[in-house]
């Protein structure tokens, strides 16, 4: 009989809670790489509004439909889309989030463990016995710039509150990725002008749009340049403030020093440098990142309080102050004149 032939095996099972352990922890891999590729492929922002099969092939230009097929089967499964009436539609909280605008840190992020961090994990054993550390960094750079946003609600408040305590008339955002923090300090003060800086120009082709869709295009200016060597010709001096967020370990702790006391260079008088970062001592998820960032060609560790101080004072600050961004959870910025 097969009801007692599955008891007995079930019951031959060894280890019985790490395997149900086991099986529990496959769902949220499986649903994290569906919703990844659900939104990759368009799906979840098709059905925004509820599509037939059909309607959504076409939409999407499917040309395996036995595939998409599969895809559907595992969204309803996973009770992320629905199926009533021939029409699919969006069912679960996470897929509404990540269909959503608001949601797109939330996309980025599900699309950045898909494609990178995964890649970590796979190729970690031949690193670990010497191979190469990975250069994920160019094809991943705009995921990268988008999931960062997941930061803000904690970092926007800060910089608003930054820049209407300071009152600065000219600021420089190194590594400026989607451009959302010039938003913010745009849009906090309406007489601060500036300038956005990034590596990458893809990403600075994302903060132009961004910056010219809040109204912003007149006020600042978003420019491809290296920090550690940018064009002169490109960067208009000086600035009250300069930010670093959510970029530090981009930067070896050996050349910290050079790079602050250039940035420390390009300050009026009695301007702040402020770098915002998540710091080493946190839970898993935070650990993992250090993993991240320590198998990535060009990264360094997460930094911690006590080696950034250090640093900014061998650059030439006086003055350092940390503040804690998010409850609970290691994201500092530190405040450096
Ligand atoms: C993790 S993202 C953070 C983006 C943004 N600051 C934020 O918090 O949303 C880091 C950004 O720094 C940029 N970056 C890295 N090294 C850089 C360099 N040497 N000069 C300028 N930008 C750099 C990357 O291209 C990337 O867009």
């Amino acid at each position: 009989m097969s009801v007692l032939r599955s008891l007995r095996a079930a019951l031959a099972v060894r280890r019985i809670p790490a395997v149900l352990g086991m099986w529990r922890d496959f769902r949220p891999f499986v649903r994290l790489h569906f919703l990844a590729a659900a939104f990759e492929c368009g799906l979840l922002r098709s059905l925004r509004t509820p599509s037939t099969r059909e309607e959504l092939v076409q939409t999407l230009a499917v040309r395996r439909p036995e595939l998409f097929d599969a895809l559907l089967d595992l969204g309803v499964s996973l009770g992320e889309l629905s199926l009533r009436d021939g029409r699919y539609a969006l069912r679960g909280g996470r897929s509404k989030l990540i269909a959503s605008d608001a949601g797109d840190p939330f996309a980025a992020l599900a699309q950045e463990w898909v494609r990178y961090d995964n890649a970590v994990f796979r190729d970690l054993p031949p690193r670990l016995q010497g191979g190469p550390l990975g250069d994920y960094l160019g094809p991943t750079a705009t995921i990268v710039a988008r999931s960062s946003r997941i930061l803000e609600p904690f970092i926007a408040a800060f910089i608003r509150e930054l820049v209407t305590r300071r009152r600065p008339r000219r600021l420089l955002d190194v590594g400026c990725g989607s451009g959302a923090y010039l938003i913010h300090a745009g849009l906090a003060d309406g007489d601060l002008t500036g300038t956005g800086l990034d590596i990458q120009p893809a990403v600075v082709a994302q903060a132009r749009a961004n910056v010219s869709s809040r109204g912003l295009a007149e006020r600042f200016d978003v420019i491809v340049a290296d920090v550690r060597a940018p064009p002169s010709s490109t960067i208009r001096l000086p600035f009250d403030l300069i930010t670093l967020i959510n970029n530090v370990y981009y930067f070896a702790p050996d050349e910290r020093p050079g790079l602050f006391a250039r940035l420390r260079s390009w300050l009026t008088p009695g301007g702040a440098l402020v770098v915002v970062a998540a710091t080493r001592d946190g839970g898993a998820t935070i650990r993992a990142f250090d993993l991240v960032l320590r198998s990535t060609e060009g990264c360094s560790p997460l930094p911690d309080r006590g080696a950034l101080s250090q640093q900014l004072h061998a650059a030439g600050f006086s003055e350092v102050r940390w503040e804690r961004l998010a409850l609970g959870q290691p994201l500092d910025a530190v405040v450096a004149t």
